[in-house]
């Protein structure tokens, strides 16, 4: 069995997060921030960011409504709207490649056809092996090395084709 899915089996039976070699529950996690509605969007990314399927469950709303005193239909409703959660099952890595004006101009929707068929997906699909979901988002703030994309919480500038494939390799080599 690979380190991996240990992490997945012990999420969906015991709720157990593993990040940073260290082992918390949901509860543990909601309880790193006030306990303010202020907060429900830290606390979801949170939650989602400790999920191996990088997305919010139906558990999680749950735990973040009732920390927050907050109607589960309210948290389902925020986590719903805002395009960097999700409520169904992602890759690992998810690829948001920018398709702003600034983009467009130096071929970002060139690179999207690529990583669609590099990758065997279509935009908001996950690849077989569940490493990568490609996403489209609108400016990443890094309009200077357009064209770019963000996986997870990183950052690439100035892509093309070549550049691409690295970064996937060097993705695929994280595991
Ligand atoms: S338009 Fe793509 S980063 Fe700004």
């Amino acid at each position: 069995m690979t380190p991996q899915s240990l992490i997945v089996i012990l999420y969906k039976k015991y709720s157990i997060f593993v990040k940073g070699g260290t082992m918390k529950t949901r509860e543990e996690i909601v309880k790193d921030f006030p306990q303010s509605q202020d907060y429900i969007l830290e606390i979801l990314h949170a939650l989602q960011d400790n999920n191996p399927y990088n997305y919010l469950t139906p558990e999680d709303i749950s735990v973040c409504a009732q920390y927050l005193n907050l109607p589960y239909s309210y948290v389902e409703g925020v986590a719903s709207f805002y395009s960097m959660f999700s409520l169904k099952p992602r890759g690992k890595f998810i690829i948001r490649l920018c398709d702003s004006p600034p983009c467009h101009l130096v071929g970002s929707e060139s690179l999207l056809e690529y990583l669609k068929k590099k990758l065997g997906v279509e935009i908001g699909e996950t690849t077989k092996d569940k490493l990568f979901t490609l996403e489209v988002t609108s400016c990443l703030g890094v309009c200077a090395v357009a064209p770019a994309i963000m996986i997870n919480d990183e950052v690439y500038g100035n892509l093309n084709p070549e550049k691409l494939d690295k970064i996937l390799e060097e993705k695929r080599g994280e595991l």
